[in-house]
């Protein structure tokens, strides 16, 4: 039995965005999950078909092109689908010292994080209002209250999105839409390996950071800071001068950058 609630749920093939979709799913909405790895996402769906009896749509996307996130509302809309909640959780970083980073994966970075999730956000809202409410989840990080040296160009996009969707929760509310920002601190998922980076060792489960920020969805939460070491961070970032703050992230960050390296370099001399 599907419930007739609907959610979109971007970056749905691993991490948080898996967990967070399997909540969903348990709960009996109708989803859409989108991602490029059309076969991961594929086998999602499998998964949550037989467990939980829901509907599950597969959407093919590299989301780091923003024509795609238009694309995409036009595809979803047009199959006559209610975006009852949209979940932007799909993300990437990249660490490294700026002026070495890839250039075209910055860029990468700025459309995935900040351009198709103001899009996504803004048409999607837009339908929300003119059916009268409507919630979105956007996934920030609690990199977005701080500079971050070696992840600079990561930081200061979930700066954005942490800025734009209060922004925005405080103007659509009036209109029934709720909006609210996920801020997690380091979660065991996919994102490090990609991001060029070591885990860092106490890092929370994606499953425990989904179960956080589901609750608070449901909860109209402006603002979801999974675990008390993370709203503590948070709260020094806030107290501290923002050039401390940055000295301690970007020790942090360096370290992490150069223990990848190492890694590499040994497991390359292993083989
Ligand atoms: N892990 C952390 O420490 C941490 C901390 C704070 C915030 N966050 C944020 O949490 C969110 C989820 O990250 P995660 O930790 O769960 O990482 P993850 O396991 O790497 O998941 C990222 C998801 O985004 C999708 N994705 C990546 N690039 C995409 C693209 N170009 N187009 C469409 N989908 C794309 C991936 O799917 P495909 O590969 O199939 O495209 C995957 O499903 C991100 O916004 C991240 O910035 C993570």
């Amino acid at each position: 039995m599907s419930s007739n609630k609907s959610v979109m749920i971007t970056g749905a093939s691993t991490g948080i965005g898996y967990e967070l979709a399997k909540l969903f799913a348990q709960d009996k909405y109708n989803l859409v999950i989108v991602g490029r790895n059309k076969q991961r996402l594929t086998e999602v769906a499998e998964e949550f078909t037989v467990k939980y009896s829901c509907s599950v749509t597969v959407i093919q996307k590299d989301l780091s092109n923003q024509n795609a996130a238009i694309d995409l509302f036009h595809e979803v809309s047009a199959s006559g689908f209610e975006f009852d909640i949209l979940v932007n959780n799909a993300g990437i970083g990249s660490c490294g010292q700026f002026h070495e980073t890839d250039l075209c994966k910055n860029i990468e970075m700025i459309e995935l994080n900040i351009t198709s999730l103001t899009i996504l956000t803004k048409l999607v809202s837009a339908k929300m209002v003119t059916k009268g409410g409507g919630k979105i989840l956007n996934v920030a990080s609690t990199g977005a209250y701080m500079p971050g040296p070696y992840f600079a160009v990561y930081y200061a996009s979930k700066a954005y999105v942490l800025s734009f969707s209060e922004a925005i929760a405080n103007e659509l509310r009036d209109f029934g839409v709720v909006i609210s920002v996920l801020c997690p601190g380091a979660t065991i998922s996919e994102f490090a390996n990609r991001a060029g980076k070591t885990e860092v060792k106490n890092a929370m489960s994606a499953k425990t950071v989904a179960n956080v920020a589901y609750k608070g969805l449901m909860n109209n939460e402006r603002i979801i800071i999974p675990g008390l070491a993370n709203k503590c961070g948070v709260l020094l970032a806030k107290l501290m001068p923002r050039q401390v703050t940055a000295n301690i992230i970007g020790k942090v960050q360096k370290k992490l950058f150069e223990d990848f390296r190492k890694d590499i370099k040994n497991n390359r001399n292993m083989s």
